[in-house]
């Protein structure tokens, strides 16, 4: 008997009817889609059913819309994460998704084994957008620098002569950009390689770290960082997944000191938050150090993605998005500043650009009380947001929110800090703390601990 007949007979005996890898007999009936299930059904089935690589803040995201969400029960609660600045124009905007449903009808893949009618339109589009010579189009964040990685390792030892098997990628402490193996080990991380010098092709970074806890650079920082790659002749990376697209205020955050990058890293909000979609930009001679069969990826660039990501530039061009964070981002951190001010015991710092902003609290006043339980607060009072480290809580809503919204959410953090705190305090026996106890970086001095 074949290794897969005897699992199967095993699984028959066990009462599961497996065709393929589904199971058709485990779930109760009329448990297996999702909005017919409650909350608790579908948060145990998938603490069950999936690996425990993520801490979620308790709530089911049943339906969207803008900045609004509900959950099973029809509970509405405000995003201010917007699932990492991947949904910057919102829940489901009606042109991104006539744009999806539309492509979806008529073409969604032909692999780049030939060409599509969508993809070259975007690449056009997004290139004088951004105003660089060409694009490599993949899905995810992770896989865009994966990409820039093996571009500038490309141009390493094509064009600056780098000899075989030497090139250096220099990256920054505090950096996230993903989770492949590459990254992670260039990531804050203690055992990561520390030399420079002629072999470095590229170096490596977030123009505002936004895992970290939305780290904002000194004035100053990019244009010394142009200047420091010009000079050794050394590729600028810029990872703007998360920073880029309208979220700091500017299409990129490197406009906000005026510098063009040698190559840019775009994700999350390019698919307008319905699908993977990311980009490499770069000049002709970068990019053509990539050669035919040399990189891809069957779904990059396929005419559903591109479709999308056209419709996702015309939002935030159309609707001034860039404008739009710095306005309400200024709002918010008033408002926030107030907060603070009032509760100087309670949160340290206050910071971001546009929409994307950070709260620190003061971890020490406040033990055993986490950055998570305020987010467990704030999820009481219908506003989603998501802790990064023990101490930070990010703050990201869609660029679309209303001033209403965001008053809305401003309301529900102050009733958090003013009422929610002081009890938490009481309460909260000291030996139940959810703070972590993270590795320190040998580097920076800075937690380790991703977001999770
Ligand atoms: C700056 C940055 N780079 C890369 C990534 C990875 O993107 P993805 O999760 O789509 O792989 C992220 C995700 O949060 C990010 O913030």
């Amino acid at each position: 008997m074949s290794m897969a007949n005897s699992r199967r007979a095993l699984l028959l005996k066990r009462g599961c009817f497996f065709w393929g890898r589904r199971s058709f007999s485990t779930l109760p009936q009329g448990t297996a889609a999702p909005s017919s299930s409650s909350s608790q059904d579908l948060i145990n089935f998938e603490y069950q059913h999936s690996a425990h690589n993520y801490h979620p803040i308790p709530i089911v995201f049943s339906q969207a819309k803008g900045s609004s969400i509900w959950d099973p029960e029809g509970n509405r609660y405000l995003d201010f994460l917007s699932a990492y600045s991947a949904v910057n124009q919102g829940h489901c905007h009606p042109k991104i998704m006539k744009a999806l449903q539309e492509q979806a009808e008529r073409l969604t893949l032909s692999s780049r084994a030939f060409y599509n009618d969508r993809f070259p339109i975007f690449a056009k589009r997004l290139t004088s957008m951004l105003g660089y010579d060409m694009v490599l189009p993949m899905n995810t964040g992770a896989e865009g620098v994966e990409t820039a990685l093996k571009l500038a390792r490309k141009w390493g030892y094509e064009k600056k002569k780098i000899p075989k098997d030497k090139a250096i990628i220099v990256s920054c402490c505090g950096c996230f950009h993903g989770r492949t193996l590459a990254v992670i080990s260039m990531s804050c991380d203690n055992e990561a390689t520390r030399e420079y010098g002629d072999q470095v092709a590229g170096f490596l970074f977030e123009p505002i770290q936004g895992e970290a806890g939305v780290i904002i650079p000194p004035d100053g920082y990019l244009k010394s960082v142009r200047n420091l790659c010009s000079k050794y002749n050394v590729l600028m990376i810029a990872d703007e997944i998360q920073s880029g697209l309208a979220r700091s205020g500017k299409m990129l955050a490197c406009d906000w000191e005026e510098v063009l990058p040698d190559v840019v890293i775009l994700g999350k909000a390019l698919g307008g938050g319905v699908i993977p979609v990311s980009a490499v930009l770069a000049d002709k001679d970068v990019m053509l150090c990539i050669r035919p069969g040399e990189h891809g990826s069957t779904f990059g660039g396929n005419p559903l993605a591109s479709a999308v990501a056209l419709a996702s530039l015309d939002v935030i061009r159309d609707e001034n998005l860039a404008e739009r964070s710095t306005e309400m981002g200024q709002e918010l951190r008033n408002q926030l500043a107030k907060i603070q001010h009032q509760f100087p015991n309670y949160i340290k710092e206050v910071r971001g650009r546009g929409l994307f902003n950070a709260v620190e609290l003061n971890s020490k006043n406040l033990f055993p009380i986490s950055a998570y339980d305020i987010c467990l607060k704030l999820k009481e009072r219908g506003v989603l947001a998501k802790p990064t480290h023990d101490s930070i809580i990010r703050l990201t809503p869609p660029l679309s929110m209303s001033s209403d919204e965001l008053q809305e959410g401003l309301n529900a953090i102050r009733d958090v800090v003013e009422h929610d705190l002081p009890k938490l305090q009481k309460t909260k026996p000291q030996n139940s703390s959810s703070v972590s106890h993270p590795t320190i970086c040998d580097r920076c001095g800075r937690s380790l601990y991703g977001d999770i």
